[in-house]
């Protein structure tokens, strides 16, 4: 190894499985070709970066112990991943930039996490890398997320989706068939820090007090909890998990028809179940969905704003962009690159 490093961790979009990953549930996201990068060196000293997207460097000494303390407030992500690192974090001077839209859904955020793992000197593998990067996020943004974005990013594989079992931390590439576009349209920038995201998963939980693992509970289970709000959450949840199961044996047998169809039970879930969509949102799937050439469209990842994701023929849409699904992230010492895991 040299003093010298090139890291590479990409974007991620989801294409269904919404609010499912916290209670251990299916999804199935893939990585797309939008990346942050960071490029440095080790060495003695505090970690010290820059960001092409942000004013102010960070300057971090170790060890971390507060890492939601740290200003500047990006660098709250690095000092996160140096806080569960712990004594073996090697100091690095770098520079980071990326092309992933940020506070767009498409987490920039924990792009910016398994990246700086991977340069502060995590070693294990994919699945020990989302963990700690997951836990990075809890410290340094208080957001309760789950493992999708962070295990899509590090066990990304080029021209699939991964079918993710959140409870068993297994992940199944399944190949996205020819002819078939995935596109990505902005709706709004939001954050999930204050936002309604916290309730949802303390919603989840209190349903899980009444019937149980909601990711082993079906419809029937559902007279079993009192508050109606909570039964919608809990509603949606065991649907989805079922719609991911389902899109997946579409995909497989080749039928975009059906897939298309249960993206589109999964926005109007999340609309009218979960209450993470927008009245803007809700009109961008309409409109996609209007479109000749679409399959299906969704809001996508945590809502409340972010993105809307398509699938198409090819060609179809000329507003958003097409994604192509790429390998995960990876780290280059002077020439030689490794993946993970
Ligand atoms: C955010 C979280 C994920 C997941 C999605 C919703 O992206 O970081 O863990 O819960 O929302 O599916």
């Amino acid at each position: 190894m040299t003093d010298q490093f090139v890291v590479r961790a990409p974007g991620r979009v989801n294409i269904i499985g919404d609010h499912t990953d916290y209670t251990g549930g299916l999804v199935l996201p893939m990585a797309i070709d939008r990346w942050t990068v960071i490029e440095g060196s080790y060495h003695r000293g505090p970690i010290e970066l820059t960001s092409s997207d942000e004013p102010d460097p960070l300057v971090l000494s170790l060890p971390v112990t507060d890492p939601a303390s740290v200003e500047p407030r990006w660098g709250r992500y690095v000092a996160g991943i140096a806080a569960e690192i712990g004594a073996a974090t090697r100091p690095i001077h770098g520079r980071i930039s990326t092309d992933i839209p940020i506070g767009a859904g498409l987490s920039s955020s924990a792009a910016l996490e398994i990246a700086a793992a991977l340069a502060l000197g995590f070693e294990g593998d994919v699945v020990a890398l989302a963990e700690l990067a997951r836990r990075a996020e809890h410290r340094a943004s208080g957001v309760p997320c789950g493992i999708m974005d962070q295990l899509c990013i590090a066990a990304g594989v080029a021209d699939h989706a991964l079918l993710i079992d959140c409870n068993a931390l297994t992940v199944h590439p399944v190949p996205l068939p020819d002819g078939v576009s995935i596109v990505v349209q902005f709706i709004a920038h939001r954050t999930l820090m204050g936002s309604e995201y916290g309730d949802r998963v303390d919603e989840c939980a209190a349903a899980e007090r009444s019937i149980g693992p909601l990711r082993l509970a079906t419809t029937n289970d559902l007279a079993g909890i009192a508050d109606p709000t909570v039964r919608r959450r809990a509603r949606h949840v065991i649907n989805e998990n079922q719609r991911v199961r389902d899109f997946s044996e579409a995909l497989h047998r080749g039928d975009l028809v059906r897939a298309g169809a249960l993206m589109v039970e999964s926005h109007n879930s999340l609309r009218d179940d979960f209450a993470t969509s927008t009245p803007v949102m809700d009109r961008a799937v309409e409109q996609m969905c209007a479109t000749p050439g679409i399959y299906g469209a969704r809001m996508t990842g945590g809502g409340f704003g972010g993105c809307i994701v398509a699938m198409t023929e090819p060609g179809a849409i000329a507003r958003g962009w097409v994604v192509n699904a790429v390998d995960g992230a990876s780290i280059e010492h002077s020439g030689s690159s490794e993946g993970i895991g």
